[in-house]
């Protein structure tokens, strides 16, 4: 029997997955291990070979991110779960924050949800266009949601976010650009402070230089956020700081050139490439942005095939980043039944296209803490506006959280498909009761949980009964934190310990 080991650091912003090769650290590692009677040896890694299925959910998700195939095989095709049958707010977006709360919000156009402001919560006066009168507006459209308790409590959104983009800055503010009508140049801050029991949204409206809607937000490596295009806005701008305006909107022409009667350049996609650039991918080209010199460093051969657009007809996501390779790998895994894979950091890029086991619109595409990539949801035929997406997020417990869906243009009970405030939560194989015993369990008080780049960090772990070795033994591993902010923009991350393929319970890390 072999045992190895692996971090696998689950970037919740970029939705990438950084591999930290203990190897690496060998000399390291290797006089520690000596020093120090918990330390146990641990085998290198073997080499990354084939890292991921390459075609849809691998049913033998036994395996770990890479290398050696797992000695343990499941049955398991995983499991799904009500978390909460009405949670009132049908959850059009959604973040994980890192006190284990996920921020819900949905539109505010219908003016309607099933979860009314609690007293002393005031409802939100607007003018009602219809009936040309003032009203108050007393039903939530926003939520947060408590993933122990799965207990919501009711936010206030006052501009519509309809289809914005946000994400989490360096110290754990969720950020939040433009929206639709009132919303489109809105800039939204919730939490960052210490004690957010009561926080709520803090918004600025008119704050974007442009109307966002349908626009991509990304962190760059110095923890600012770009945003970037949305419904007729062929430019970029710098997220604002809180209060302030944004200073001015850089035109970019390639988002122009890309939209055409369809609008294929909505929610361009957007990654942060290791040599600080960015990857930009709108209808079928793509170039790499210097954002700090606003220049186009390059650009990629097109994609055959079609468009690809999010959330209609494309979903896309970064392979695992390994730091000796400095390596970033993309894929897409489109509307169409092919799916195109691209080395960005090649000197001569080509689309590989590989087929999907079925056409698939609507999707998500979900990066897993063993290392594996999950689609799910979406629809084989037709697509609709993002109102019918749910939404999706890996949890610390290794679930995927579900909600949301929405096909009606209000909150509808009696139909087909009634507006979805339901939660479930979908276990994925690895999450088989029958290898529990393989599932590490990380001991959050004695693990280092602020990181700095390039540094080594400990992580102490248990193994339950696995055999005599390590029976209720304590495991420390040394681990170098990413050696540069290009790979993991400072933030918050969380953290797990990978056993075999069975993911150990995610525990949350800052790196700054
Ligand atoms: C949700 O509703 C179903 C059917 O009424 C019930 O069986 C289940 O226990 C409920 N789940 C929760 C978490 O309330
Ligand atoms: C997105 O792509 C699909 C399929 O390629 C296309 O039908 C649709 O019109 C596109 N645009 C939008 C805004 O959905
Ligand atoms: C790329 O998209 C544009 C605009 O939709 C289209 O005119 C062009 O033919 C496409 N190119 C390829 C190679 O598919």
């Amino acid at each position: 029997m072999t045992h190895f080991f692996k971090l696998v650091l689950f970037l919740t912003v970029l939705f990438l997955v950084v591999d930290s090769k203990i190897k690496d650290k060998g000399k390291n590692k290797k006089s520690k291990l000596k020093s120090s009677k918990v330390f146990h040896k641990i085998p290198g890694i073997p080499k990354f070979i084939k890292p991921f299925p390459t075609t849809g959910i691998d049913q033998s998700a036994a395996q770990d991110g890479g290398g050696k195939k797992s000695d343990y095989e499941t049955k398991f095709i995983g499991q799904w779960e009500i978390l909460n049958n009405q949670s009132g707010v049908s959850a059009m977006q959604i973040q994980l924050m890192p006190d284990n709360t996920i921020n819900v919000y949905d539109t505010t156009i219908y003016r309607l949800s099933r979860l009314k402001y609690p007293e002393g919560m005031p409802c939100v006066p607007f003018y009602d266009e219809n009936l040309k009168e003032n009203k108050q507006d007393c039903f939530a459209h926003g939520m947060e949601y408590t993933l122990a308790t799965n207990q919501v409590r009711a936010l206030t959104v006052k501009t519509d976010p309809w289809c914005s983009c946000g994400g989490l800055t360096p110290d754990g503010t969720l950020v939040v650009a433009g929206g639709f009508g009132d919303g489109v140049k809105t800039a939204r801050y919730y939490g960052g402070q210490k004690n957010c029991k009561a926080c709520d949204w803090r918004e600025y409206p008119n704050k974007l230089q442009e109307a966002r809607w349908y626009a991509t937000q990304t962190i760059l490596p110095n923890g600012e956020y770009i945003v970037i295009g949305g419904r007729r806005a062929f430019s970029y701008e710098f997220f604002p700081r809180e209060g302030q305006p944004s200073k001015k909107p850089y035109f970019l022409a390639f988002l122009y050139e890309t939209t055409d009667i369809d609008e294929n350049n909505l929610y361009p996609f957007v990654h942060l490439s290791s040599d600080g650039n960015l990857f930009i991918f709108a209808n079928n080209r793509s170039l790499l942005l210097n954002p700090n010199a606003n220049k186009v460093v390059r650009t990629y051969p097109v994609l055959p095939g079609g468009s690809r657009n999010y959330s209609a007809s494309g979903m896309s996501a970064m392979l695992p980043v390994t730091f000796n390779l400095a390596e970033t790998e993309k894929i897409f895994l489109p509307a169409l039944k092919d799916c195109g894979r691209l080395v960005i950091t090649d000197p001569n890029p080509e689309w590989d296209t590989e087929e999907m086991p079925t056409g698939r619109v609507m999707g998500d595409l979900l990066n897993l803490p063993n290392g594996q990539l999950l689609l799910l949801n979406g629809a084989q035929k037709g697509t609709s506006a993002c109102m019918l997406e749910c939404t999706t997020q890996a949890i610390p417990n290794g679930k995927i959280w579900v909600a949301g869906s929405n096909t009606h243009d209000t909150y509808k009970d009696d139909d087909k498909f009634p507006t979805e405030t339901r939660v479930e939560a979908f276990s994925p194989p690895y999450l088989d009761p029958n290898p529990d015993v393989h599932r590490p369990t990380i001991v959050e008080e004695s693990s280092d949980k602020k990181l700095a780049y390039g540094h080594n960090f400990e992580t102490q772990f248990k193994l339950q009964n696995m055999d005599q070795k390590f029976t209720k033994q304590d495991i420390k591993v040394m681990s170098k934190a990413p050696p540069v902010p290009e790979l993991a923009p400072p933030g918050h991350y969380l953290i797990f310990i990978v056993n075999r393929g069975v993911p150990s319970q995610g525990m949350w890390v800052h790196i700054q």
